[in-house]
């Protein structure tokens, strides 16, 4: 989900529907805006887009504050009525919320038994409970806080009071808010700086527990405890224009065809002036220090830290582990004497990934966060920061900033085996330039990809992909592809496991896609592909130049076998892009998808 608040001389619903528009990527099942001017509180709130909302909301009204929510469901169904903002029963506080409150259950049953509850959403205990705290205390700042301070979980949190026009409330805990400061005579509320930068780029941060008052000329932060706090802003460094899709039919098509570009950028931002890999030594040295390296992270990232896995083995021989967020979080295996944690993440604010962080920062490890937001939760919170310099990735399928991770753990890997005196016969900054030529040719051969999701997709309901070593975590990535846009029901599977269980998945004509870039399994996997095609598999072959056979389906350009998922996973993308296009989806916001889940 994703709020902004406004409070100024603009025109405030232009201002936050503009900022919703832009925090779309977080959650879009329903939205909802509430201004208030000298009439009152108006609340306009629909299920479905930004675009909808904008229909909804009443042109004529003109109001110098307000708050507004985009929604990624959680407790309650997408409705009119579970939309945010929530109002207190009698009208004079709304309230916007992003998170999961754990204890609303109890708070319900302890202070709301009177209360007749209008939403099953977990947000509108909290309204109501700033009302009753009102009721009692006679003071709308002291009821907010201690509010605030009766609750279990994760929020952020932007409140308005009918009867002050001067002042939005605001609270924070684990998941991501910011301020942001106008020059003259406004201040803004934001999930992140991308969603307010048409009108400012200077934030302050808020840390957990929190409790915010923003007013037209003054920001004023305050502990639990009501102890002002001072922090300097920040000032966001994103070209507003980076999140256009020019002539682009979609994010996500323009996102595939900016690769080449990004792993040129990641080439020029990684190198020295000596040609060398220009790198943190602090890093350097965590890497040295470190005797197992843990990988934490979620869908795409998880599957770009399984390459890096391989790379930082194969290359620096440090042993990794990589582990989904959501299950580490819960389930912590036992760890080394000396762990170095790692977490992957394309928006830095993914909730499962950040509890890890938080826990293993309590027990004392260092963090290293692989992000494309540098100013992002996970990489303010960790002790060291590689950013992918990939630009805003707005299509909630992620393409560049896999490319980009990948990228950027190659280069960590080979710096760290020159550091730790391992001689290696490879360059990465000269082999990713390789790669970034080898992925414009392979933007350039659309149409020949479009064929194959033509002649391979067009009816089916299901489609495999395997793989086997490196290619394995691509068909995995390949197969996440598929089925997120297209809803086509795809799996990726290691080669040789699929004759153990899944082969009776196989009919005539069911497609598997097999990926062949390496050449210690390229036998075998040849080997698998003739089982499924037995059974009657539609077989698609991709493989790397130098490997390929007679017949193969696509053949993609020879790059280090270490660096084939860079080039192996554009057709991929491009497959799942077509397929999805041929079946009327919508690709760039696919459905109960959010590109940034800030909820555990
Ligand atoms: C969501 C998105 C995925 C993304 C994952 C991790 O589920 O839909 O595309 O890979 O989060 O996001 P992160 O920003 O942490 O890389």
């Amino acid at each position: 989900c994703g709020i902004v608040g406004y409070i100024g001389q603009q025109d405030t619903k232009e201002v936050l529907l503009n900022g919703l528009e832009k925090l779309e990527y977080r959650g879009y099942d329903s939205a909802g805006i509430s201004v208030l001017n000298d009439k009152g509180v108006h609340l306009f709130k629909v299920k479905g887009r930004i675009a909808a909302l904008r229909d909804e909301v009443d042109e004529s009204v003109d109001a110098t504050m307000g708050i507004g929510h985009t929604r990624w469901a959680t407790h309650g169904a997408p409705s009119v009525e579970n939309a945010h903002p929530h109002q207190s029963v009698s009208g004079r506080f709304t309230l916007v919320h992003n998170g999961v409150i754990e204890n609303y259950v109890a708070l319900r049953n302890e202070y709301l038994h009177d209360v007749e509850l209008k939403s099953e959403t977990d947000t509108e205990v909290i309204v109501q409970l700033v009302e009753k705290l009102n009721d009692q205390y006679h003071d709308v700042a002291k009821a907010f806080r201690e509010a605030v301070r009766l609750l279990d979980g994760s929020y952020a949190i932007a409140l308005m009071d009918e009867q002050n026009s001067d002042q939005i409330y605001v609270a924070k805990n684990k998941s991501p808010l910011l301020v942001g400061l106008g020059n003259d005579g406004f201040n803004v509320v934001s999930s992140d700086s991308l969603a307010m930068l048409q009108v400012t780029n200077r934030f302050v941060e808020l840390m957990d527990k929190e409790v915010v008052m923003v007013r037209r000329d003054k920001v004023q932060i305050l502990d639990l405890d009501g102890n002002e706090v001072e922090r300097e802003p920040f000032t966001a460094e994103v070209d507003a224009s980076d999140m256009e899709k020019g002539t682009y039919p979609h994010f996500m098509l323009k996102e595939i065809d900016e690769q080449p570009l990004v792993i040129r950028k990641i080439v020029q931002e990684y190198r020295n002036e000596q040609d060398q890999i220009k790198l943190d030594t602090d890093i350097r040295q965590a890497m040295l220090d470190t005797d197992r390296v843990y990988i934490i992270a979620a869908g795409t990232s998880y599957h770009a830290g399984l390459v890096g896995k391989q790379m930082i083995e194969k290359l620096a021989n440090v042993p990794v582990e990589v582990h989904v967020a959501s299950e580490f979080s819960y389930n912590m295996p036992l760890l080394s004497e000396k762990p170095l944690f790692i977490f992957i993440s394309q928006s830095g604010e993914t909730a499962d990934s950040r509890s890890v962080l938080v826990q293993v920062k309590k027990m004392g490890h260092p963090a290293l966060t692989v992000t494309n937001v540098p100013g992002s939760t996970l990489s303010r919170e960790s002790d060291y920061t590689l950013h992918l310099h990939a630009g805003p990735e707005i299509a909630v399928a992620s393409t560049k900033a896999y490319t980009a991770q990948i990228s950027v753990l190659a280069i960590l890997a080979v710096d760290t085996a020159r550091a730790k005196g391992i001689e290696l016969d490879f360059d990465p900054l000269q082999e990713l330039a390789i790669v970034s030529s080898a992925m414009e040719t392979l933007c350039d051969q659309k149409e020949e990809i479009e064929k194959i999701a033509s002649d391979f997709l067009e009816t089916t309901r299901n489609a495999f992909f395997i793989g086997r070593g490196i290619d394995y975590y691509v068909s995995q990535e390949g197969a996440l592809k598929l089925k997120e846009i297209s809803y086509i029901q795809a799996e990726g599977f290691a080669g040789g496991e699929l004759k153990h269980g899944t082969i009776a998945l196989i009919e005539d004509g069911t497609p598997v896609f097999a990926l062949a870039t390496q050449e210690n399994v390229n036998y075998s996997i040849r080997a698998n592909v003739q089982e499924v095609v037995a059974r009657g598999a539609n077989a698609c072959i991709i493989s790397m130049e130098g490997l390929d056979q007679e017949n193969d389906t696509f053949v993609v350009p020879k790059v280090h076998e270490l660096l084939a998922p860079l080039v192996s996973v554009v057709p991929m993308q491009l497959i799942a892009y077509y397929a999805a296009l041929h079946r009327d989806c919508d690709v760039d916001k696919p459905r109960n998808l959010a590109k940034s889940v800030t909820v555990e």
